[in-house]
């Protein structure tokens, strides 16, 4: 098989940011093809031992699970790439030792030649090509093996650079959720405390006048400061919530200027997923009322497949575009940091659904 065109085919799925176990199936096959072999595997260096993270093969599937670890005790040709950093192979398994030989001799499978994945200057693992009984190893396997692990290797770096910003996005959100519920309890303890105690007196002291009127205009203003700030707490930090998501959602419906019909499964989950639930459904809900002319929205809550699936869905006029205002465009951040996805369908005239969906643990 034509190297170049191997290399095109794993180059695109690394570029795409694939899954790095369906990299690295593809890496096993196509390096194992372009060495005219019938098995490939990409292992992972753990201690003294080393896990399968990828493989090809029919013979090596069947006796070689994904996330199988072996010990590295058998002199093969993985503990010589783990020892020296450099690419090695091993002609003869019927000789090999230790665990290596043992989980090998049954296959079929007679050399094998590795080369290793350096990442950042140390070596992750190694890309290993294995001849059955009937092939040979083309005498310049290793050189061949040189640039498919360079593929391996940007996988790697390109999976931890991806699970890095996924972790600093979480980061982020945490701290802005924290900061919510620190001004949520300040607005609690303080201003809101001392606009009770401020009416209270005020009350008291109206009785001792003759004409009450321009008090009365006073507390009627104080009351409506208290009215807000209590909304504004409420929006920073959802007290309802504690009470789980049906409570906090149906607390939402009684707010909302458009009806809403809801169904929230009752189960508590984690809570930065419920406050995302929360924070995708109020939005949501918000959009309905202000951009809609919905006569009704509803809620679902479910868990389907393994996952928590939040849908609100309108009536109204449709035609919304995440990115056209602030709201949906924040709320994929807060989605996606959780490994969730956001998507809004809004065929104009049809209406608007807002679908979130995020992985349970
Ligand atoms: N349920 C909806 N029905 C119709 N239009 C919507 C709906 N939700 C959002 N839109 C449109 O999409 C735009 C983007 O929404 P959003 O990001 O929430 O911004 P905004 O801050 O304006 O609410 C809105 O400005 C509005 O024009
Ligand atoms: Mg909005």
């Amino acid at each position: 098989m034509d190297i170049e065109r191997a290399l095109r085919e794993v180059a695109v799925l690394v570029a795409r940011g694939g899954e790095p176990g369906e990299v690295f199936d593809a890496l096993s096959e196509q390096a194992a093809k372009v060495c005219g072999v019938g098995a490939g595997a990409v292992v992972r260096f753990t201690g003294r031992a080393a896990e399968l993270v990828g493989r090809w093969g029919d013979l090596a599937r069947e006796t070689l699970p994904p996330g199988m670890s072996f010990a590295l005790d058998g002199g093969g040709a993985l503990t010589l790439v783990r020892e020296t950093g450099l690419p090695a192979r091993f002609d003869d398994y019927a000789v090999a030792v230790g665990a290596m030989g043992v989980t090998l001799r049954p296959t079929g499978l007679r050399a094998s030649a590795a080369a290793p994945v350096t990442v950042e200057g140390s070596v992750w693992g190694a890309l290993i090509v294995s001849a059955f009984d009937s092939e040979t190893l083309p005498v310049d396997t290793e050189e061949r093996l040189t640039e498919f692990t360079e593929l391996a290797a940007v996988a790697v770096a390109g999976a931890d650079a991806h699970e890095r910003l996924l972790e600093s996005r979480a980061r982020l959100v945490k701290t802005a959720d924290d900061e919510r519920r620190r001004l949520e309890r300040n607005l609690h303890d303080g201003a809101q405390q001392r606009l009770v105690s401020a009416r209270l007196a005020l009350r008291m002291l109206r009785k001792q006048f003759d004409d009450p009127a321009p008090v009365d205009a006073i507390l009627d203003e104080l009351g409506k400061a208290h009215e807000e700030l209590r909304e504004l707490a409420r929006g920073l930090h959802p007290a309802a919530l504690s009470r789980g998501l049906g409570a906090a959602i149906g607390a939402l419906a009684t707010r909302s200027s458009v009806p809403v019909e809801y169904d929230v499964v009752d189960e508590r989950f984690p809570e930065e997923l419920e406050i995302a639930v929360y924070y995708v459904a109020s939005e949501a809900l918000t959009n309905a009322a202000k951009h809609a002319e919905a006569s009704v929205v509803s809620v679902t809550v479910l868990v389907i497949d393994g996952a928590l699936v939040l849908e609100v869905a309108d009536d109204g006029r449709g035609g919304a575009v995440a990115g056209g205002g602030s709201g949906l465009i924040g709320l994929s951040d807060r989605v996606e940091a959780l490994r969730g996805r956001l998507r809004v369908t809004s065929p104009v005239g049809v209406g608007t659904t807002v679908r979130a969906e995020f992985p349970l643990p």
